[in-house]
């Protein structure tokens, strides 16, 4: 692990002096707001900026304040952070919006016992949030910073152990010019983002590439080191498109599991030996209890989550009989696909949808 055999300072200068020249024109650079900046930091974890851009204004035109966020209902919440993904940030933060209006007057809080308190928010955002609204001197170590610390300082270590992370950490905390740190950190960001960029960087454009311990030994583009990655498990899930004079079918999410709150079609995995029409007629009882006929497949759709793959069998089903009920799922309503935009569904969904707004008018639905 290296001590400093390069000097930090020069490091941060020549680090911030590109900043201020290529720094990238971003939404939330506009403002010191802590909630923008919170908001921002939620919306770019595990998302690429150019993704998070339209839904960061369309978020912030809908909620404003803190205020207006809270006493949203989370069904509006998770509507306007509909195709994003990991739909867990959305809940964390409509309920940390709750509890930073009841607990801290609607202010976010300004130190890291604080915010750690609050849902959603790690080490990372806290040092982001701390150094860039309210700028303290705190690190925020990301996934694209810590590629960059481990190239400028050779570190060959998993960068996800502990040990490493311990360091890592530190460096980061280590090379902080006082009373800059929010731009080093942003600065950080874009030398991670456009030059030192996965795989092969681009080291030639870099204003670091006389202070790179790896490029000096030609190891930048084997570093970070790899973790070693577990296969993704796979599941079958069977899921029925129930039409009912003219309406269909969907239910909500059970509270707590995965994608809790949102909208989907019903249906569920299928057990070892099951036939998809009979995992589907049965997962149907379950959840609504309801009896259903299984007709003409619609499509079948592919989806990976972060630690788990599905591929969905989607169904045209026929109601029999039966009075829908919560029973493996939060809520259900008939609705004509004309409603189907009012209702937030996650992103495998939506491309049975798509299927299902092609075929309707060919189908029999009724
Ligand atoms: N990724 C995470 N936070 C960011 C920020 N503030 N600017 C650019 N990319 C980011």
């Amino acid at each position: 692990m290296p001590k400093f055999s390069i000097r930090p300072l020069a490091i941060t200068q020549e680090l911030l002096s590109w900043y201020k020249r290529f720094q990238r024109e971003l939404p939330w650079r506009k403002t010191k707001d802590p909630y923008k900046i919170w908001i921002s930091e939620i919306m770019l974890q595990q998302t690429q900026v150019e993704t998070v851009k339209p839904y960061y204004g369309r978020f912030l035109k809908k909620f404003p304040t803190v205020k207006k966020l809270a006493n949203a209902p989370l069904d509006e919440v998770l509507k306007v952070w509909e195709g994003l993904g990991y739909y867990a940030r959305a809940r964390h933060l409509h309920q940390a919006a709750q509890g930073i209006l009841s607990e801290h007057q609607g202010k976010i809080p300004c130190n890291r016992a604080e915010l750690l308190r609050l849902p959603g928010i790690g080490r990372y955002t806290v040092g982001a949030i701390l150094s860039i609204a309210y700028g303290q001197d705190e690190p925020a170590l990301d996934g694209n910073l810590q590629r960059v610390l481990c190239r400028l300082f050779n570190i060959d270590k998993d960068p996800k152990l502990g040990v490493t992370q311990k360091k890592l950490w530190q460096l980061a905390r280590d090379l902080l010019p006082l009373g800059q740190a929010g731009l080093f950190n942003q600065a950080l960001m874009d030398l991670g983002a456009t030059i030192c960029i996965p795989g092969e960087p681009r080291c030639l454009i870099c204003p670091l590439m006389h202070l790179c311990e790896a490029r000096r030994v030609g190891r930048q583009s084997l570093l970070p080191v790899k973790s070693i990655k577990r296969s993704l498990p796979h599941y079958d899930v069977a899921v029925g498109i129930v039409h009912k004079s003219g309406k269909i079918l969907i239910t909500r999410r059970p509270e707590k599991g995965l994608l809790w709150g949102l909208w989907e079609f019903p249906g569920g995995k299928r057990k070892i030996k099951e036939s998809l029409k009979v995992c589907v007629k049965r997962e149907i009882k379950e959840e609504v209890g309801i009896e259903i006929e299984v007709e003409a497949p619609l499509v079948i759709v592919r989806h990976a989550y972060s630690h788990f793959r599905v591929t969905l069998h989607a169904f045209h089903c026929r109601f029999v009989k039966g009075r829908a009920r919560a029973l493996g799922c939060s809520d259900w309503a008939w609705i004509d696909l004309s409603e189907i935009d009012q209702y937030a569904f996650p992103s495998a969904n939506h491309k049975i949808l798509a299927a299902l707004q092609k075929a309707i008018p060919k189908s029999a639905s009724g």
